[in-house]
């Protein structure tokens, strides 16, 4: 997550509508974020995740459960001592995966206080012990700094298999008792649950993320999502992926309070003033990035090069044509603000992209697009029990919107609030623009 792996993968830099739940990742021939045919998402596109049932997460977690040991034994495959450089954007991979069940412990077994939900304490008397020892001091990321996770005296892969295990064989105990006391459709009772499924599809999007950046190889069918019910198709020229959408002057309303899982940093539901303003359709292209490297002596993001007059694209380590056609990806705020200058154009706030999004034509979800706001607290902002999640990222980070190709059905959602510092080229990032 953002704070979580916010406090993950992030704080490794000191993290009505149509609806989306399938959280198949796709086959061989699909191209993620590299080319063309998976242009995620059209329009007010919503995680199913948020409202499901007791029934439905115990399947998400196992479904994503699959996904992270799928993910554990590509990445041992590629890079059998797992030994990742001590980089701002890196986590040693064994952290991670203990981690992921060491925050789910957390709060779905140890936490006697979760049937509360976002009135639960944070940490305290109500917290039993772990089944693993010391594993606060392993794994817990708002106390163990990222440059000292390299140190730790982790488990081995095994050793974390076990834990994971374990751990979720009890998470889904403690969720059928929830079922079984009658609230199995219950906001605060399932808050955790629904909390820990999107904490470890995070984390895994950062596995894909931190293996593009080390060019690992890992199988397509880990990394990209499958597109829903209400997803564009592919198509040669795809919905809505030419021109503009023009928005009247308005008070659009953002942020909300559910009904189903909110992120705290969503709340509350507050009114924006925009002036009428056109916003691309879609993310940007290679064909309007590269003219302006062209033009300019940008540099090239990473993954990418220009090879005997070819623009070619990296992909886990394998150099493949660039389809001119894809969002241009892997660029950071201060690269999209300098092709911005040059276009005569802007980046969205935050406020337009989420008003332009619940317009049927907007496509979204190949990659995350930076904005020109600041990530900070909506008015009445209050911590959720999981308080590194959004409070110690204000202001120094910038607000992403939408999804990439690697991101889980479970956390797609236009009204996510993603946030990274603004010189990460790591992650899976555009970005779209407005007209001046
Ligand atoms: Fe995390």
């Amino acid at each position: 997550m953002n704070g979580s792996t916010s406090a993950g993968a992030r704080q490794a830099t000191p993290s009505p509508s149509l609806s989306v739940f399938s959280s198949v990742f796709l086959g061989p021939s699909s191209g993620g974020v590299f080319d063309r045919a998976f242009v995620g998402c059209l329009g007010p596109v919503h995680s199913a995740a948020r409202t499901a049932s007791a029934a439905q997460l115990a399947q998400a977690l196992q479904r994503t459960r699959k996904r992270t040991l799928g993910l554990m034994q590509a990445w041992q495959n590629a890079m059998p001592d797992l030994s990742v450089p001590p980089l701002p954007g890196m986590n040693p991979p064994l952290w991670e995966w203990g981690h992921i069940a060491w925050f789910q412990e957390w709060w779905t077994v140890r936490n006697r206080q979760r049937h509360l939900g976002t009135r639960s304490a944070s940490s305290g008397a109500d917290f039993d012990a772990s089944l693993l020892p010391d594993a606060d001091a392993l794994y817990n990321s708002s106390e163990v700094a990222h440059d000292s996770r390299w140190a730790l005296p982790l488990p081995n892969l095994a050793g974390t298999q076990a834990y994971l295990a374990q751990v979720l064989e009890r998470s889904l105990e403690q969720l059928q008792a929830v079922e079984a006391d009658g609230q199995g459709e219950s906001d605060e009772h399932l808050y955790f649950w629904r909390l820990v499924l999107q904490h470890e599809d995070m984390h895994n999007e950062a596995a894909v993320y931190m293996a593009q950046d080390l060019g690992l190889e890992l199988p397509p069918a880990l990394c990209w999502r499958e597109p829903a019910s209400g997803a564009a198709v592919a198509q040669e020229k795809p919905v809505g992926c030419s021109g503009g959408i023009l928005l009247p002057e308005q008070a659009y309303t953002l942020g909300h309070q559910g009904p189903g899982f909110v992120f705290d940093n969503e709340r509350q539901a507050h009114p924006q003033v925009l002036a009428a303003f056109e916003i691309d359709a879609a993310a940007v292209t290679w064909a309007r990035y590269l003219p302006f490297v062209n033009a300019t002596g940008h540099a090239l993001p990473p993954h990418v090069r220009c090879s005997q007059g070819v623009w070619q694209a990296q992909r886990f380590g394998q150099w493949k044509a660039l389809d001119l056609q894809a969002p241009a990806v892997h660029l950071n705020a201060l690269d999209a603000q300098a092709w911005c200058q040059w276009a005569n154009r802007r980046l969205p706030t935050e406020a337009e992209w989420a008003c332009a999004a619940q317009q049927l034509g907007f496509a979204w979800g190949q990659v995350w697009e930076w904005t020109a706001s600041d990530f900070a607290p909506y008015p009445g902002f209050e911590a959720h029990p999981y308080r590194d999640y959004s409070e110690p990222w204000w202001y120094h980070h910038r607000v992403l919107r939408g999804a990439c190709a690697a991101t889980s059905a479970h956390v797609v959602d236009v009204r996510y609030r993603n946030f990274f510092v603004p010189q990460r080229r790591d992650i899976f990032a555009g970005f779209r623009s407005v007209s001046l």
